[in-house]
């Protein structure tokens, strides 16, 4: 090559394989009792596992964690309110200590019930306090110890209720509006800590929420099934694991309507548990 020869360099291939996420052996899981929270905890049970879950109701959650033992797994199950910030941020922290956690499940969730008019000013308060606050006492304490060991997942459990704010479920879609966004905001910036934030959203599972709705749920699925597609999206670490996937892409396109359509549309759907 002489120096008056052009040198043209390709840009690199870009390699779009994904390098799978190790799988979690000490996971925390709120919410636990019933539900997606309970079928994530028996999914991921098995011998090796550890996990750690609590709920509110003793006798259910005491039932998963025998069921996740008898599958191989170790279970320390804790009664707690996730709106305590004192008592959630010492039960993150005693587990930690005791086998430092992989994967981090903020799941815990209520919904007012089957229609708008059910989520007056106090279960409003009780939506955000549980769905909001709830999640951030989860997560909070939890990112420092992951920073120190620069590794750690966090999944946040949205819903597609989060896409943009609901008029048949104001209080619950935007409690999940701000765990999506939230989500999305602090992932960037905790990659560079070596840990990995993923938003779940699903559409309709059969769960104690859903079973207070009185309008048919498209695409409904078992919360086994549920549980099933979101430990295998968490393991290739997505940010965003939105499904079933027609109920998804209605709802990201609804999102970026302008509002006036928007608002239209959402008016004339059926209302989300
Ligand atoms: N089902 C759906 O169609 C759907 C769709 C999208 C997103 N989600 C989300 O998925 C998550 C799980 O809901 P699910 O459908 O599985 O309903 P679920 O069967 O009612 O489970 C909710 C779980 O959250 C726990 N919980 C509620 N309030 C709590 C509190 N203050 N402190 C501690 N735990 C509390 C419940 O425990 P106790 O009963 O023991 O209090 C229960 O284990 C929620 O965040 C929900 O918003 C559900």
């Amino acid at each position: 090559m002489n120096g008056h020869e052009a040198i043209y360099t390709l840009p690199r291939p870009v390699s779009h394989y994904k390098r799978p996420m190790k799988s979690p052996t000490s996971i925390l899981i709120t919410g636990a009792s019933s539900g997606i929270g309970a079928a994530l905890a028996l999914e991921y049970a098995t011998p090796g596992i550890f996990l750690a879950i609590s709920g509110r109701n003793a006798d259910r959650l005491e039932a998963v964690a025998e069921a996740a033992r008898e599958k191989g797994a170790e279970v320390a199950a804790e009664i707690i309110d996730v709106t305590d910030m004192i008592a959630m941020k010492d039960w993150t922290r005693r587990m930690d200590d005791a086998h430092p956690l992989d994967l981090v499940i903020a799941n815990a969730g209520i919904s007012g019930g089957g229609d708008a008019q059910s989520e007056d000013g106090d279960t409003t308060r009780d939506i955000f306090a549980v769905n909001m606050a709830g999640v951030l006492n989860t997560v909070l304490p939890i990112i420092a110890p992951m920073q120190k060991r620069r590794a750690g997942q966090i999944a946040l459990i949205s819903s597609l209720a989060g896409f943009t704010g609901l008029p048949s479920a104001p209080a619950y879609s935007a409690s999940k509006v701000m765990v999506k966004a939230w989500g999305e905001a602090i992932r960037g910036g905790l990659k560079k800590d070596g840990i990995t934030v993923s938003v779940v959203c699903p559409g309709f599972v059969k769960s104690r929420i859903t079973d207070q709705n009185t309008f048919s749920m498209p695409l409904l699925m078992s919360a086994p099934k549920a549980a099933r597609i979101i430990c295998r999206r968490l393991q290739s670490g997505r940010a965003v694991i939105a499904f079933p996937w027609p109920l998804a892409a209605i709802m990201w396109v609804i999102a970026v309507l302008p509002p006036c359509w928007r608002l239209w549309i959402l008016g004339r759907m059926p209302e989300k548990g």
